[in-house]
């Protein structure tokens, strides 16, 4: 088999450096012992003129790692427009949010296709491709029109959202009845799955049975794989990044206060806001609080040319502002508001410095973070995880203290609570949650889809006609730059 790994943004970052994005970092350990080839942005864009896609192709661990520029005249539509201002907040329920153009829903057709024609170099006769995330909707069906007939599968990280909320984006018919060219459709949490046949069942007809619809691209299976991390590789990370200047800085600077941390995107799906206000709320219940603890909220910059984007980064400054000036003394500060990144290793060592970790997120597909809290802290005297039950990562963390981030009250009394939480209590909580990090592994998670998506394809080859030739005047001249490129792929 030779897997071909498709996603918008990709990285081939050390742990030792500041990664974005959960899925890119969630995908790089694996991918590269993998031997795929891992497809994706190269960050830069392109003009009419230029006629290869590749910029890049560079060895990555075992297989390759292969970067695209895509099209300037489309990605301002495709990124910004349709990707994340009609599809990301109606993903994350918020079709309040939605602004986009029937423009932007070209160029977000338009870059699928160019994604698909850029694949077509990579269609090996055992070639399986999977495709990553709400970027990349109807790239299956881009391909199936190209003529390929090869395994495709499609996982989707955020999640999806009843079949009204997500009626509110533009073209929703369309979309769905692209991804019908997927083998295998798969989701976070059940609850995603479900939604998406209800939307099948009542939007378009079509009646699914035991997972399995049958569409004019034959069957597709829709199914649930929650995504998991290395747990083992993040403790190791933990206990070794004690000794980094950032870390021992931390320890040193709390002065024996507790700390409890936030690690988000700034994205109004991260219920930022809500968490600031639950942890004022708190400090106004609780002044015997006040110089014992505070949080380290780590809010990466994102999207920041988007409105509500913009207007979320001025808020949450604003109201961190506010919380400090009313709570802080000359020689403490409630809130340290940082907005840069850190890498894996530092983020780990962080992580186990803190009592308490907060993910209170309105609604998010999974959430690696609340995982990576877990695997992170010290087996004989583990943190507390508040966690958002509106998270993926709710339906396995069922021992973290589970919030409703939209009760601001009682998330500042669960967020007391964790912080005097007994040694005895938190270690058992810690233990259950540690056992499901380790039978959910992103290796698990990474196998159990390959192997899902091949079964699913053996259903629909049967009966199907043999492949056509691969069209090769599709297929653009190759440059090639870094080392290796494994022959497998000319
Ligand atoms: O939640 C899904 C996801 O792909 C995350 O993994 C990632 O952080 C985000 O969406 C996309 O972020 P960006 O727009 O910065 O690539």
């Amino acid at each position: 088999m030779n897997l071909v790994v498709v996603s918008n943004r990709v990285s081939r970052a050390t742990a030792h450096e500041p990664m974005t994005g959960g899925l890119a970092a969630a995908l790089l350990p694996v991918v590269e012992k993998s031997g795929a080839i891992w497809v994706g942005s190269s960050g830069r864009l392109r003009d009419g003129a230029q006629r290869e896609p590749f910029a890049k192709i560079e060895a990555l661990g075992s297989g390759a790692l292969a970067m695209l520029d895509l099209p300037a005249a489309h990605y301002a539509g495709y990124y910004e427009g349709f990707a994340n201002s009609a599809l990301w907040p109606a993903l994350h329920s918020r079709t309040d949010l939605i602004r986009s153009s029937h423009d932007d829903y070209q160029s977000y057709r338009e870059v699928n296709s160019f994604m698909a024609r850029a694949l077509l170099r990579f269609r090996k006769p055992d070639a399986v491709f999977w495709i990553q995330d709400y970027h990349f909707l109807a790239l299956g069906a881009e391909l199936r029109d190209l003529g390929v007939t090869h395994p495709i599968g499609f996982f989707l990280h955020t999640p999806w959202p009843t079949r009204a909320i997500f009626g509110g984006v533009p073209h929703h018919r369309e979309l769905v009845e692209a991804m019908l060219a997927y083998d295998l459709i798969g989701f976070q949490t059940d609850d995603d799955r479900d939604n998406f046949l209800d939307y099948l069942s009542c939007e378009l007809g079509l009646h699914a049975s035991d997972g399995v619809v049958t569409s004019r691209f034959g069957a597709s299976r829709c199914a649930v794989f929650p995504i998991g991390i290395d747990p083992e590789k993040f403790a190791q990370h933990a206990a070794k990044a004690a000794s980094h200047p950032d870390v021992s800085r931390l320890r040193r600077s709390l002065n024996g206060e507790k700390l409890a941390i936030g690690v988000d995107r700034v994205d109004y799906s991260k219920g930022l806001v809500n968490r600031i206000e639950a942890f004022d709320r708190m400090l106004t219940l609780n002044p015997a609080l006040n110089r014992s603890v505070s949080l380290l909220q780590i809010a990466t910059l994102s999207r920041g040319t988007i409105e509500a984007y913009g207007n979320l980064q001025n808020d949450l400054a604003k109201l961190v502002s506010d919380v400090n000036g009313r709570h802080g003394e000359v020689d403490w500060t409630p809130i340290r508001y940082l907005n840069k990144g850190f890498s894996q290793t530092v983020l780990a060592g962080l992580y186990r410095t803190a009592q308490v970790g907060l993910v209170t997120p309105l609604h998010d597909g999974m959430n690696l973070v609340a995982k990576e809290y877990v695997a992170a802290q010290n087996p004989a005297d583990p943190g507390v995880l508040v966690l958002s039950k509106f998270a993926g990562a709710a339906n396995e963390l069922d021992t973290a203290l589970l919030v409703n981030p939209h009760d601001i009250d009682g998330m500042a009394r669960t967020i007391a609570t964790a912080f005097s939480m007994p040694l005895l209590e938190r270690r058992m909580r810690w233990e259950a949650m540690m056992a499901k990090l380790r039978a959910g592994t992103i290796q698990n998670w990474f196998a159990d889809f390959v192997d899902a998506l091949q079964e699913a394809h053996a259903v629909n080859e049967k009966g199907s006609v043999p492949e056509a030739e691969p069209d090769t005047s599709m297929i653009w001249p190759l440059r090639t730059s870094g080392a290796v490129v494994g022959t497998r792929y000319h």
